[in-house]
């Protein structure tokens, strides 16, 4: 797996569409004439901006929700759907965000749902994994969030796993490089166990919490590391092309 993925979890910023659009035109002209072959590329911005944003996206570039509803459809005020974010051009949906799980009462059930409802809707899933203290035992919380969210689900096919520490999340205070490989190997370990080798050996895993332009590499050329999630630094686009461009150029 050559191919690194580098999101942008752009979370509830910025305040208006005609930011959100520079921001993303920043970047996409940051980038011009660079290289992309070998890097999957996926903007998450707010809902309300999705269709616009999708218009403007240069093909080979990609959009993810930050959410989706646990339910289908129906009488549930305030969600938004699977099936709604793909239509509004999304191919990937985070679900289990940290910030989900502890500011919003997520539990692993429902995320559980959401990745089904996102399965469903042809979306491919980022769930999103990870410790809230910094001395928790990983194999307990990780297994358990991991065993739970994947319940009933029966390839890894679509699936994309982000480990963020709860604790490096926005605190400038990343994870050490081998503390997110061995989080990472660990990830693997335990999906191996719930389906198989090859699966787990396939299984995207990207690394997300305080990541930046001096640390990006440090994290994402690692072998066992796909890619990074990245929060604030993606919402500066010169800050957020450099991440790109060093992801891009690691060869
Ligand atoms: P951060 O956020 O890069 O600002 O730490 C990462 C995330 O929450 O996905």
């Amino acid at each position: 797996m050559n191919r690194k993925i580098i999101i942008a979890n752009w979370k509830m910023n910025p305040q208006t569409l005609e930011e959100a659009g520079r921001l993303l035109d920043g970047v996409v002209q940051g980038l011009k004439g660079a290289d992309s072959k070998n890097l999957e590329l996926v903007f998450a911005p707010p809902f309300p901006y999705l269709f616009e944003l999708k218009k403007r996206l240069p093909r080979g570039i990609s959009l993810a929700a930050q959410d989706v509803s646990f339910s289908e459809r129906g009488a549930y005020t305030g969600e938004v759907s699977a099936l709604m974010v793909k239509n509004a051009g999304c191919d990937y949906a985070i679900i289990g965000h940290s910030e989900r799980r502890w500011k919003l009462g997520e539990t692993n059930e429902t995320i559980n749902l959401k990745m089904k409802q996102a399965l469903a809707a042809g979306l491919k899933p980022i769930l999103a994994v990870g410790e809230k203290e910094e001395s928790a035992d990983l194999t307990q919380i990780i297994g358990a969030q991991l065993a739970k969210a994947l319940a009933g689900i029966i390839s890894l096919e679509d699936i994309t796993i982000a480990y963020e520490p709860v604790w490096a999340i926005g605190t400038g205070k990343p994870d050490t490089p081998d503390g997110a490989l061995s989080a990472a190997l660990l990830i693997r370990k335990i999906v191996g166990n719930i389906y198989d080798n090859y699966q787990s050996e396939n299984l995207p895993i990207l690394y997300g919490g305080s990541v930046n332009a001096d640390n990006v590499k440090s994290f994402v050329l690692q072998k066992g590391i796909n890619g990074a999630l990245v929060g604030g630094a993606s919402l500066v686009a010169q800050d957020f092309t450099k991440i790109i461009k060093l992801v891009m150029n690691r060869e």
